[in-house]
């Protein structure tokens, strides 16, 4: 399943005006991401959470994005908020320069399982042992519509979970245990978990699944 430019591309249009939804948890932020870390906010949109970070007193924090369309309109949205295009990886950052990583609804924008781990074990390396990956992401749903476009774009994708939208994205929901091995897998133990319901892009609520992950040392 090679559809990485075709999904890129996406980010750059139709995606790139859409509005996110998918909330942090204030009790988990502060329970495990300490004001006085760097943080990392991966995959950061328009900025629309490293904001949130940044108004909620967080002090040094930088949003990253592959889409310039959607790094563009966070500097317009939040002037003095640091977001910036990056569009592959490695990141320009260097082994442990982050107390904290974000990753917040990117992996359900990732169909490839491949690419999911590039991600992650780029997160490992940038995140310094003791330090927190707060990944935040939507399981395989169990509701009948879900499960009827799973089935019906299984094909298709050939990865049970990933489906298409009618303006032309491409999304994947998680094994739940395929998450917390994909975490485990990069160098973070897993520490926490929390599973809630959440509005979703396309004005529904389901299921989303919380990970905190901790850099082994
Ligand atoms: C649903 S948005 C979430 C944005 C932000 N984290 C938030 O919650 O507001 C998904 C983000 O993943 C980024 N993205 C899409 N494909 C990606 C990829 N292959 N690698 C890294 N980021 C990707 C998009 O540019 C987009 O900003």
């Amino acid at each position: 399943m090679e559809i990485r430019q075709e999904t890129r591309e996406f980010w750059e249009r139709a995606g790139a005006v859409k509005t996110f939804t998918h909330p942090l948890d204030p009790e988990l932020l502060h329970a495990y991401v300490p004001p006085d870390v760097p943080v990392l906010d991966y995959g950061c949109g328009y900025g629309r959470l490293t904001a949130e970070l940044v108004a909620a007193g967080y002090a040094d924090v930088r949003g990253v994005d592959v889409s310039r369309a959607l790094v563009e309109r966070g500097r317009r949205e939040h002037p003095g908020v640091r977001i910036e295009h990056w569009a592959g990886l490695p990141l320009p950052f260097g082994d442990g320069s982050f107390g904290a990583a974000l990753l917040f609804a990117v992996l359900t924008c990732v169909p490839g399982s491949g690419e999911q781990r590039e991600i992650v074990a780029e997160l490992g390396r940038v995140v310094r042992p003791g330090g927190v990956l707060y990944l935040s992401d939507m399981p395989l749903q169990r509701d009948r519509w879900d499960v009827a476009r799973y089935e019906a774009y299984a094909g298709r994708f050939g990865t049970y979970g990933v489906f298409g939208t009618s303006d032309g994205g491409v999304f994947r929901h998680h094994e739940p245990d395929r998450l917390r091995g994909l975490v485990r897998a990069h160098g973070f133990t897993v520490e926490a978990e929390r599973t809630d319901m959440v509005p979703t892009l396309d004005g529904r609520t389901a299921e989303r699944l919380q990970l905190i992950g901790r850099r082994r040392g």
